[in-house]
């Protein structure tokens, strides 16, 4: 194993390392090039032409016309509503490819370090992967130099529809990185880190942040972000240190304060576990769409309507015909990973996540399965099978809801 990469992906981890085999790839495919003809990692050469062309630098333009361009990209992408979040070793490329069979309209990458990602081909051939069905896809970075942002994003930007700057990370690895929410407390240098790409990039420029304890510090900043070049903005409505999202709900009457104040999209992020709670944040906030994270990593069918049953009142537990569970996501998941291969601490935190609840009920498999310390999609396979021989049944229940209703300025038609 090559313990400085495994030393660099520790470092870009928002939560706590759950295997050894950190940076192998879950096949012998290492780089992930060329695979059925359609995978590919993000290693642009100056060869390499943008499958969208933004044509001029979009801050050569005047402020309404800059505007006018961003709704015209959003619109061309589909105004995708129902959106995968970020999620640092989570939001991979076949985990984006389940929720995209399962609804949802368009997907960010995990958080990718630029600085790593400039300097290193093993940590872009593994941290990034992507194929063509892989769209429409915001590619995130964290950085806080502007050219070495830029360079990194070059190198995407034929990939992607949209590159993102990650303003939101509380974690402390960003604090001593002093990337995401730390640099809430330099905004000349987040100015120039979206103009530097607003100005050069061939793709639009988005913002992922977060709140400030104060309403207008927070409207200041997103009109600050849209002036300085940025096309399209997710605001958590949560403050940098209200870091369990579990606990603390978002704030989406400060997200509509933003939508409200700026004439860029505006997507809106925190508290959306089911349909339901899509339906209600679009209409209380008016943003274009919503990003989903913890919700979906436990249910990544949340987009089609299905829902664990803690989430429903008893009369409405009934699957309208429509038989599914997290196992079977699971198996699907893994299809996807063979398919395109992703590294095994990425796949074994999936495990975890879909299989939770089937794991509180039979608490030797996962003793198991953290017994290996290297996987194998057959024992992953045969671990599903010995679950389903146990006779776990915990079904996903499907209520529909008409986001289709939704128009795309948010407000049920
Ligand atoms: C496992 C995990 C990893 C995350 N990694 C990132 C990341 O790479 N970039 C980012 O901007 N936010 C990241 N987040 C934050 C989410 O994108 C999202 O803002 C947050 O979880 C709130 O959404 P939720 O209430 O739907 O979970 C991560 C969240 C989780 C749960």
């Amino acid at each position: 194993m090559a313990s400085s990469t495994l030393t660099q992906t520790q470092t870009l981890r928002s939560d706590p390392p759950q295997d050894l085999d950190g940076d192998l790839l879950c096949s012998d495919n290492p780089h992930g090039e060329e695979r059925n003809g359609e995978q590919v990692s993000g290693l642009a050469t100056s060869s390499d032409k943008p499958s969208f062309c933004w044509s001029s630098p979009s801050l050569c333009l005047s402020g309404q016309s800059r505007i006018e361009r961003a709704w015209a990209h959003w619109s061309a992408l589909g105004r995708p509503k129902l959106i995968v979040a970020p999620m640092v070793d989570n939001s991979e490329l076949p985990f984006r490819m389940l929720c995209r069979k399962y609804g949802a309209g368009a997907a960010y990458t995990p958080m990718l370090h630029s600085r790593l990602f400039t300097e290193t081909e093993k940590y872009r051939s593994q941290e990034f992967t992507t194929c063509n069905e892989d769209r429409p896809l915001f590619v995130q970075f964290c950085a806080n130099d502007p050219d070495i942002l830029l360079e990194a994003a070059r190198r995407v930007e034929p990939y992607c529809d949209y590159v993102d700057i990650n303003l939101g990370c509380p974690q402390r690895i960003a604090r001593r990185g002093n990337y995401g929410a730390f640099l809430m407390d330099n905004l000349p240098l987040v100015k120039s880190l979206v103009q530097n790409l607003a100005l050069n990039l061939q793709v639009p420029v988005s913002c992922k942040i977060r709140i400030f304890p104060n309403l207008q510090d927070t409207i200041n900043y997103a009109r600050m972000l849209e002036d300085a070049g940025c096309s399209l903005l997710a605001v958590h409505g949560r403050k940098r240190d209200e870091k369990d999202q579990k606990k603390i709900r978002a704030d989406w009457n400060a997200i509509r304060a933003v939508k409200n104040s700026v004439r860029i999209p505006v997507l809106a992020n925190g508290n959306i576990r089911h349909l339901d709670d899509v339906l209600n944040c679009l209409e209380e906030t008016g943003a274009e769409g919503v990003l989903s994270a913890d919700s979906l990593l436990e249910n990544p069918a949340l987009f089609a309507g299905y829902r664990t049953a803690e989430l429903l009142a008893g009369d409405e537990k009934s699957n309208n015909g429509r038989k599914l569970d997290q196992a079977d996501l699971l198996v699907e998941y893994l299809k996807l990973c063979e398919q395109y291969p992703a590294p095994w601490r990425m796949i074994r935190a999936h495990v975890h996540k879909m299989l939770g609840d089937w794991f509180r009920l039979h608490p030797h498999i996962r003793e198991d399965l953290n017994a290996q310390s290297r996987l194998t999609f057959e024992f992953l396979y045969n671990m599903v099978d010995r679950l389903r021989e146990l006779d776990v049944r915990i079904p996903l229940y499907f209520k529909k809801t008409h986001v289709r209703k939704v128009s795309a300025n948010g407000l049920i038609s």
